[in-house]
């Protein structure tokens, strides 16, 4: 792909994804790299700029991260951010002073030049989250901005285009953030902005094309967002070369294998094999309790019915999938979360067990980029708007053993929540939403007669990034209309309970 590109070097920050989806949404392709790159590594023939994350650590730390010297010598415009800023004052013979006075949260910036802040206000709200301070600017420097409390927090050396904020431009609390990038993007690394879905579509189309030739491509369909996309994408390029495989596990929601059926083969023409292995999965699933086994037994029977049907399609050269960039950077990360949380990854292993190649069509792509893929490629907003599902499905979902039996009766008060969010016109200002059968029984009263039954716990979260979430403020009285209606619709359900825990520290799933 021949982009104007942005190079992101990744200092460990928990904004440096929303640093990058900031400049994307500006129309300026970037990519994010270790924080030691050195500047071969940068596709340098197309790099405008380089923007430098932020971090948790201290140039101090014995394990600091440092960056490749040769990058600040002004061949490429840099802009450095929170830590990215320090870095660079310390590379370059700034005093960074050790942090005695922590700072988290909003400040006000006094601007004293107007380069990244013309047009602004002389008073801009930013968001800080630093320890150490700046205390003696390198050679060159001139202050572009300073607050009270940390001093020159916006600073540059017009000589070698170089930019340093210690408040961070991504986020939404710094309020003219996206301005001061859009500003660093255009007028000093000159970028044209042609970055978009419709010119992505173009050159992936060409692109697929000539890597497969004339090889067929088996691409799994899970009723998701992102294997819809994939799978339209790879076939607006090889047409029937694709096949695509929707396996019903037995733990999918309500009417999704008709939906999914409905949707592709019928709309778009794709060639569409559907199995029925709900009795492999929930076999495998007898009488396991642990999540992490539930998903591992999962994944191993993904591959072995993948491989039954590449067999049967017969000379499947290729695997079409929908990774995302989020996975791709979260498998790359050399300072990701150092233990696994939950396997999200169920298929993982697949192509090497069976010797296909892997057609990522997405994985540069961030969710809300898919999403406007998808509208190019014909996808409807109301498909589009899903919330996520997990590959696991209703297998985390029914805590303890998983049944058919519990499976329904899950599926029935699932269906019940997301049909009332629909109607009140709140399921598309949500994130996720589920209900969750728990592994108890209650004691109820129904007419006259005493039950010992199933509880349901309805779950709703609001998130962008789905890292951490808040639990969504249903109204109270939409919240008793879907309890009354799954107890008195749903056979072996009489209790109702709703969970308020953000994550962290709870997850979005119970499993
Ligand atoms: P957690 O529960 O970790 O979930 O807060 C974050 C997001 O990931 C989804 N999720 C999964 N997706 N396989 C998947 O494909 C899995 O095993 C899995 N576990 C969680 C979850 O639904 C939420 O959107």
């Amino acid at each position: 792909m021949k982009h104007e590109t942005i190079a992101i070097l990744d200092f460990g920050s928990q904004y440096t994804q929303l640093i990058a989806r900031r400049v994307r949404e500006l129309g300026v392709y970037c990519e994010i790299h270790p924080a030691d790159s050195a500047p071969a590594d940068l596709k340098s023939s197309l790099l405008r700029g380089v923007i430098l994350s932020g971090g948790p650590g201290s140039v101090y730390d014995d394990d600091a991260l440092r960056l490749h010297s040769k990058l600040l010598q002004g061949t490429w415009p840099v802009l450095g951010i929170c830590y990215g800023m320090q870095v660079m004052m310390h590379e370059l013979g700034g005093v960074v002073e050790p942090g005695s006075r922590h700072e988290y949260g909003p400040a006000q910036v006094q601007v004293r030049d107007e380069s990244l802040f013309e047009g602004m206000e002389p008073l801009q709200p930013v968001w800080m989250s630093h320890g150490d301070r700046i205390t003696k600017l390198p050679g060159g420097f001139r202050v572009l901005g300073e607050t009270d409390n940390a001093g020159p927090v916006a600073v540059y050396d017009p000589e070698r285009n170089l930019f340093a904020l210690q408040f961070h431009p991504e986020v939404a609390h710094t309020h003219n953030g996206r301005d001061m990038l859009r500003r660093f993007l255009f007028e000093v690394c000159h970028c044209s902005g042609e970055w978009g879905m419709a010119a992505f579509l173009d050159e992936q189309v060409d692109a697929i094309r000539q890597r497969v030739g004339d090889e067929r491509v088996l691409a799994g369909l899970s009723g998701g967002v992102d294997s819809a996309v994939a799978a339209l994408l790879i076939h607006r390029a090889v047409g029937d070369q694709l096949t695509c495989l929707f396996v019903d596990n037995g733990l999918l929601r309500k009417g999704e294998a008709e939906q999914v059926n409905k949707d592709f083969a019928r709309r778009f023409q794709v060639q569409v094999r559907h199995r029925d292995a709900s009795r492999a999965f929930l076999e495998q699933l007898a009488g396991i309790t642990a999540p992490e086994e539930k998903r591992k037994r999962i994944g191993e029977t993904f591959v072995r019915i993948f491989e039954e049907e590449a067999r049967e399609i017969g000379r499947v050269s290729w695997l079409g999938q929908g990774t995302l960039y989020p996975d791709v950077i979260e498998s790359a990360s050399d300072h990701g979360p150092a233990t696994t949380i939950k396997t999200h990854h169920n298929v993982g292993g697949l192509p090497e067990r069976m010797d296909l190649e892997v057609l990522e069509p997405l994985r540069m792509l961030f969710k809300d980029e898919v999403r406007s893929l998808g509208g190019e490629l014909g996808l409807d907003e109301h498909f589009l708007g899903r919330h996520p599902f997990p590959g696991p499905g209703l297998a985390v979902r029914v805590l303890g053993e998983v049944t058919r039996e519990r499976c329904e009766v899950l599926r029935e008060a699932d269906a019940i929540f997301l049909q009332e969010l629909h109607s009140a016109d709140l399921y598309r200002r949500t994130a996720q939403a589920f209900a969750v059968l728990l592994p108890v029984s209650t004691v109820g009263v129904m007419g006259d007669y005493r039950t010992y039954e199933n509880v349901v716990a309805l779950r709703c979260v609001d998130t962008e990034d789905f890292m951490t979430a808040d639990w969504s403020r249903l109204p109270a009285e939409f919240l008793g209309k879907v309890s009354s209606r799954i107890v008195n619709e749903v056979r072996g359900v009489n209790r109702v309970v709703y969970d308020i825990t953000s994550k962290p520290p709870a997850t979005i799933e119970w499993e």
